[in-house]
């Protein structure tokens, strides 16, 4: 039984191997265990993690079993609720409450969605009279947040539809391909996707769309989760190596370019996995809009700078030394490079907003500048 009916009737639902699922959920008869999908594994094997601590949460951030800026978020919120679980009432309680923010806080660096999610955790639960309550209160904020998330997914497909359309009405019908970067789709969210939440309702509407999808080295987001939902919603998609996008465009292959943001600054400058800088020159160059799909979680108010501010996050070498793939019917690693090269592992870029042709949001489309952006809280 769906737990929200009334989208099923215009979106379809995101499944696995046909069954509905959401990223994370609190576990059934057992409300102190939260559920998430562990993505380190897709789409070679579907399991499932219950994270039980905030340091469960923290791991599953930090490595990656959840990841996406609107899921990080939500995940957060639930990580804080497992965080007050383990306290204990006493006169350090407001301390070890900022500390538990802190901590979850430093797991990742770049989507703003992880500080956004922690804050409201804290400012929601400052209400709550005894540590019960405040638990209580963390743990309707998480579960608000994530109906939130699903819901701001929803209407950004809603809001991104119509340029789909137009693309599609121009090109009478035909096909309309649409390049994409990394994972900004359900598995980065809760529900929907932001960068796919357009493409999925433009399918389930009828419109001719093609994917191109960027495998996304280090660590293969697009060939290994952006593939496999295209694939599990039956969505035409081909995953092509990250280097190919610049070519289509010329050859007149791509009519749109969309992706998620990781962070966006508050004058428009959209941080996403690193490469999609790369990609957005390129539509700029071949006149190919290029749009951002994001909540407005995922928009830093305070930064008015995002190239120069936006904290860029430095991952492991290990994940651009070695593949891992399938073989053997197991996950394995292949190392791609010799043992002693020195690797830089930058995981974000930043384009900048006059590269950027729009933001699409839950409330609605504007262009990427500081007073239309500021527009969008209205
Ligand atoms: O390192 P990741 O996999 O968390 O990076 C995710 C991305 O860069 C996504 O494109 C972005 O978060 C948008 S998610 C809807």
């Amino acid at each position: 039984m769906p737990i929200f009916p009334y989208f099923y009737q215009k979106f379809t639902s995101m499944n696995i191997n046909g069954k509905h699922y959401h990223t994370i959920w609190l576990k059934k008869n057992d409300p102190k265990t939260i559920q998430i999908i562990d993505q380190r594994l897709l789409p070679f094997e579907f399991k499932t993690q219950d994270l039980k601590t905030i340091q469960d949460a923290y791991t599953a951030i930090k490595e990656m079993w959840v990841r996406g800026a609107p899921l990080i978020g939500v995940a957060a919120a639930y990580g804080m609720y497992l965080g007050f679980l383990g306290l204990n009432d006493s006169e350090n309680l407001n301390q070890e409450i900022k500390d538990l923010g802190l901590f979850l806080e430093s797991s990742r660096p770049t989507a703003v969605n992880l500080k956004f999610a922690i804050d409201l955790v804290l400012e929601k639960t400052n209400a709550g009279k005894s540590l019960s309550d405040k638990i209580q209160i963390a743990l309707e904020t998480a579960n608000q947040l994530k109906l939130d998330e699903i819901e701001n997914c929803r209407l950004i497909g809603e809001n991104g539809f119509p340029l789909i359309e137009k693309i599609s009405k121009a090109k009478k019908g035909d096909t309309v391909n649409i390049l994409t970067h990394c994972n900004a789709g359900w598995l980065a969210c809760v529900d929907y996707g932001t960068a796919t939440a357009p493409i999925y309702l433009a399918h389930e509407k009828g419109i001719k769309i093609h994917v191109w999808v960027d495998e996304t080295r280090p660590r293969n987001q697009g060939a290994r989760l952006t593939a496999f939902e295209m694939d599990q919603q039956g969505i035409p998609h081909t995953v092509i190596a990250d280097n190919t996008g610049g070519l289509l465009m010329q050859k007149g292959m791509v009519d749109m370019v969309i992706v998620g943001s990781d962070r966006t600054s508050s004058n428009g400058d959209v941080a996403n996995k690193i490469g999609t800088y790369l990609k957005a020159l390129a539509a700029h160059d071949n006149k190919i809009p290029f749009y951002a799909a994001l909540p407005l979680s995922t928009i830093d108010w305070n930064m008015n700078d995002g190239i120069n501010e936006i904290p860029i996050e430095q991952r492991d070498e290990d994940e651009v030394k070695y593949v891992e793939g399938w073989n053997n019917n197991q996950i394995t690693k292949v190392r791609v490079m010799p043992e002693n090269s020195p690797v830089l592992n930058y995981g974000f870029d930043v384009t900048p907003a006059k590269y950027v042709s729009a933001i699409i949001t839950e409330n609605g489309v504007c262009n990427a500048n500081k007073e239309d952006i500021e527009n969008l809280k209205k």
